[in-house]
């Protein structure tokens, strides 16, 4: 029988997990926005890709290759959609990880139409040898194909439709430069505004059919780390919780309640990332110290500190990176009640004695 804290923590686990569920990927298809006006936000990189189709689309060529780039549940696919969507254009998806061969890769490329979209998730992610498929098929539109092995081996070139090719990656500075090169355009998406995210749920909320007062879409708005994705999952919680409530309408009180629940604070940290701040702090001194031993004394993994946790404590000035290793800033020991005068004193005493 799951008891109530078991029963939390899986809540917990499906806000903010980084593996997506069946029930995630299908919320997050079902808000997915079908076109610029639906999305939210970014305007400059809305703007920029407008441009970007609208010229391509004039002198009826495919446009050039797009790499997106910025912390997950940002919008980088759903934008990658959207351009197909704008352009008229088949878009096929595939992502770094899943493409293991070169002959798989090589009959994804020639099975595109003049003009698709293919895009690459995670593209940071690919390997080697397929990297260097992806150099000619890029620039060139061709594919280089070995036939036969040893002496005899020939090389003969296949012409490509002339696809564009999407990248998404969380990690711009994962990625080769040969790869980032061959990029026409590149963007950033950057954390949404609360106001923006208020929008999204706004949205979310019609489609959903959650009844929502406005201070209870600021309540849900301020715990979503900025991210939409993050905001939509919250909104469900809320959701499943009022129903079972049998609340009419969500208001702040409520949406608070449902949170709480949930274990998500006022500002939308969760006990995984106090976890990994006060360890920072109780058992490193505050930092720095390495990705690698916070992962071990925290036993979670790097991907998922770097990828889930890490870029929103970045962006609020709760942890700050150095070249030796995190740091936990005051912010962070005020949140968590932490006096960071006296911790320091402490430290700096430490240090003397040495
Ligand atoms: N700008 C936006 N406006 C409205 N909803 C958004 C926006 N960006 C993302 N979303 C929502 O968040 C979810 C996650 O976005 P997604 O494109 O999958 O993020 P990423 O690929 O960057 O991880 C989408 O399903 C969509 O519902
Ligand atoms: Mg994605």
């Amino acid at each position: 029988m799951l008891t109530d804290s078991s029963e939390q923590l899986n809540n917990l686990d499906s806000a903010i997990q980084p593996k997506e569920t069946l029930d995630d990927a299908s919320l997050d298809n079902t808000l997915r926005p079908q076109s610029f006006l639906e999305y939210v936000g970014q305007e400059k990189v809305k703007k920029n890709l407008g441009i970007l189709i609208g010229a391509a689309k004039k002198r009826k060529e495919q446009i050039e290759h797009v790499l997106l780039y910025g912390p997950a549940g940002l919008g980088k696919t759903t934008l990658a959609n959207i351009i197909a969507k704008e352009l008229g254009v088949s878009i096929k998806t595939t992502s770094g990880p899943a493409i293991e061969r070169v002959g798989d890769f090589g009959s994804i490329l020639t099975n595109l139409q003049d003009g698709d979209i293919l895009f690459i998730d995670e593209i940071h992610r690919l390997n080697k040898t397929i990297e260097e498929v992806l150099y000619p098929a890029m620039e060139d539109f061709k594919l280089d194909i070995v036939i036969g092995k040893g002496p005899s081996a020939r090389t003969i070139q296949l012409d490509l439709p002339k696809f564009t090719l999407i990248g998404a990656t969380t990690k711009l500075g994962s990625l080769s430069n040969p790869l980032r090169n061959r990029f026409g355009a590149i963007h950033r998406l950057e954390f949404y505004e609360t106001d923006e995210i208020k929008n999204i749920l706004r949205r979310s909320g019609r489609i959903l059919e959650v009844p929502m007062e406005e201070d209870g879409l600021s309540e849900i708005a301020k715990c979503a780390r900025a991210t939409p994705r993050v905001a939509n999952r919250l909104l469900k919680r809320v959701r499943d919780f009022s129903q079972i409530k049998n609340y009419s309408t969500i208001d702040s009180v409520k949406a608070r309640e449902a949170l709480e629940m949930i274990d998500v604070d006022h500002i939308g940290l969760e006990p995984a990332d106090k976890h990994i701040l006060r360890t920072i702090i109780e058992k490193f001194a505050g930092g720095p110290v390495g990705l690698s031993t916070i992962a071990a004394a925290t036993s979670e993994e790097i991907k998922t500190i770097e990828d889930v946790y890490e870029p929103y404590l970045l962006q609020i000035g709760f942890l700050a990176r150095t070249p030796r290793g995190r740091i936990a800033t005051e912010l962070a020991y005020k949140h968590l009640g932490v006096d960071y005068e006296s911790m320091n004193n402490y430290k700096n005493t430490k240090i003397q004695k040495i």
